[in-house]
């Protein structure tokens, strides 16, 4: 009988080695809990959500204050969102420092990566939805650098914007792009790398021969386990959503880059801050899309780790990923911290 969904990631026994937290940190488990909750916390949204111009801001206070427990579903959607991100960074970090992406995971690692990148537009295009004066920045400037793309730059703005500027059009077209567009090629997406974890035969250890700790935990332990990290996250994120609200502002009134609350979200403050440095495309396009393809040509371009290297943290053969990682991560960081001062 062919195993179901849940049976193929769920085998009767598995090698202790691939579920010791140490050494996943519970991070992809994690990361799916997350993704659940922001499909249905989202799906609740979307009985009061307003997608107009005139009504978003006024329709997500609505829900925020009136409406029963509008403002802790609203919460627990912002706060996961901002949680995935954190999380995504941190199995990523998890699966380079360990050369967990080595053969026959490479093509896996570049699904985990396109997930990252999904995920992040997903919280892009989610930012913009309030249509309240915080998102001026991301709304004008953002969408501006699709424009600088030289020869097809100016097609590409008119379809995501629905137009020569911003308008009722653009609300639209975020608001599709949110809730099925990007969100659905984020589920296909997250149901494929789950499935091709276990086709790889679980997380990355070295091969049996080559092993110190044969022991083996049942499919029971393994649920355990699962169970034990969602209970823990859903606390961690339960008290975030329900101390620390999240933000909305009045509506857009005239639609401009220059109010002065206006910045880009957190993640991309980054980039905010490269853009200081000159050309929109080169800084704002090429900049970020060379990370990504840095980060994917890892598996392709650098040396493999050792098989007997696998299934612990910094091995030495793996060296030259953990210094590109370490490189990409501290530049990242520095940015972001330049780019808050700049917002304080
Ligand atoms: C929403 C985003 C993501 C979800 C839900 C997710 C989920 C998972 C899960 C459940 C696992 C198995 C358990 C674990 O390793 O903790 C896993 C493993 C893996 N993920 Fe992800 N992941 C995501 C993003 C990424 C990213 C950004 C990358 C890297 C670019 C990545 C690359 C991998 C690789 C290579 C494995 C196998 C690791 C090993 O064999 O040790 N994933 N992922």
């Amino acid at each position: 009988m062919r195993p179901n969904f849940f049976q193929h990631v769920h085998p009767p026994s598995v090698p202790a080695e691939q579920a010791r937290w140490r050494y996943t940190l519970g991070a992809g488990g994690i990361a799916v809990f997350l993704v659940l909750v922001l499909v249905v916390s989202g799906m609740l949204e979307m009985f009061y959500y307003i997608p107009s111009p005139g009504e978003a801001a006024l329709s997500i206070q609505t829900l925020s204050y009136l409406v029963p427990f509008g403002g802790l579903i609203r919460n627990l959607h912002f706060w996961a969102a901002q949680l995935l991100v954190v999380v995504m960074t941190v199995h990523l970090a998890r699966v380079v420092l360990t050369g967990s992406y080595a053969p026959p995971r490479r093509f896996n690692y570049l699904l985990g990566l396109a997930l990252f990148a999904v995920a992040v537009l997903l919280d892009f295009t989610g930012y913009v939805l309030r249509w309240d004066t915080g998102i001026q920045w991301a709304l004008v400037v953002g969408t501006n650098l699709v424009k600088s793309i030289p020869w097809v730059g100016g097609f590409f703005y008119r379809m995501l914007v629905g137009g020569n500027e911003p308008g009722p059009a653009t609300l639209t077209r975020f608001y599709s792009w949110h809730v099925y567009g990007l969100a659905l090629a984020a589920e296909i997406l997250i149901v494929w790398h789950i499935f091709r974890v276990r086709r790889a035969g679980g997380i990355a250890v070295p091969p049996p021969k080559l092993r110190a700790d044969t022991r083996r935990i049942s499919r029971g332990e393994l649920v355990h386990r699962e169970v034990t990290a969602v209970i823990l996250s859903a606390a961690a994120l339960l008290l975030v959503s329900a101390v620390i609200p999240a933000p909305i502002a009045p509506a857009i009134t005239k639609i401009t880059a220059a109010s002065s609350d206006a910045s880009a979200p957190w993640f991309f403050l980054w980039i905010q801050e490269m853009l200081k440095w000159g050309s929109p495309f080169v800084w704002g396009i090429l900049a970020p899309l060379a990370v990504l393809a840095v980060l994917a040509l890892i598996p392709y371009a650098l040396p493999q780790p050792a098989p007997q290297d696998l299934g612990r943290w910094l091995p030495p053969s793996n060296r030259p990923a953990q210094l590109v990682l370490a490189a990409i991560t501290l530049g990242i960081l520095l940015l972001t911290l330049l780019g808050l001062r700049s917002t304080m």
